[in-house]
């Protein structure tokens, strides 16, 4: 696939989890929606939602060499934690786009600092399960510079 989208922890519970911070979608609604609009453009995705680091660290390694050219990623807690996450992309070098689906500058103080915010090609935050859908607008317009 040339398009990954990886979530971390506890956003399988999407659909259940806080609505009112993360609305009512659940995440394979989610990526449903994600792989049709992928699909209607003529772009092959894939998915993977951890709540394990090593395992969001090890598919980043992968995408590496597997032909993913753009990444959008939903870090959830690991936002706020998680240098090991930050140097994997920063190891691979292919742009990412941090997605978020609350506006994590409208919430507690700890959520305000991201380790990944200044070495992703951009981020989306407060928008809701739609943020993903923009994210992978912004990806495949990111490929294809116009
Ligand atoms: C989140 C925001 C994070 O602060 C939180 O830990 C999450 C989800 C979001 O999508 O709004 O799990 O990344």
């Amino acid at each position: 696939a040339d398009l990954l989208v990886l979530n971390g922890p506890n956003l399988n519970l999407l659909g259940t989890r806080e609505p009112r911070h993360y609305g009512t979608d659940t995440l394979a609604v989610i990526e449903g929606r994600l792989a049709a609009l992928a699909a209607d453009i003529g772009h092959s995705i894939a998915f993977l939602q951890s709540n394990a680091e090593h395992e969001l660290i090890a598919r980043i390694h992968e995408a590496a060499t597997d032909g993913t050219r753009a990444i959008i990623f939903n870090p959830a807690a690991f936002t706020h934690t998680s240098v090991a996450l930050r140097d994997a992309l920063g190891a691979i070098g292919l742009p990412f786009i941090e997605v978020h689906l609350s506006n994590i500058h409208a919430r507690e103080p700890f959520r305000n600092r991201s380790y990944f915010s200044d070495i992703a090609a951009g981020t989306i935050s407060g928008l809701g399960a739609l943020g993903y859908e923009l994210a992978l607008m912004a990806a495949i317009s990111y490929l294809q510079p116009r």
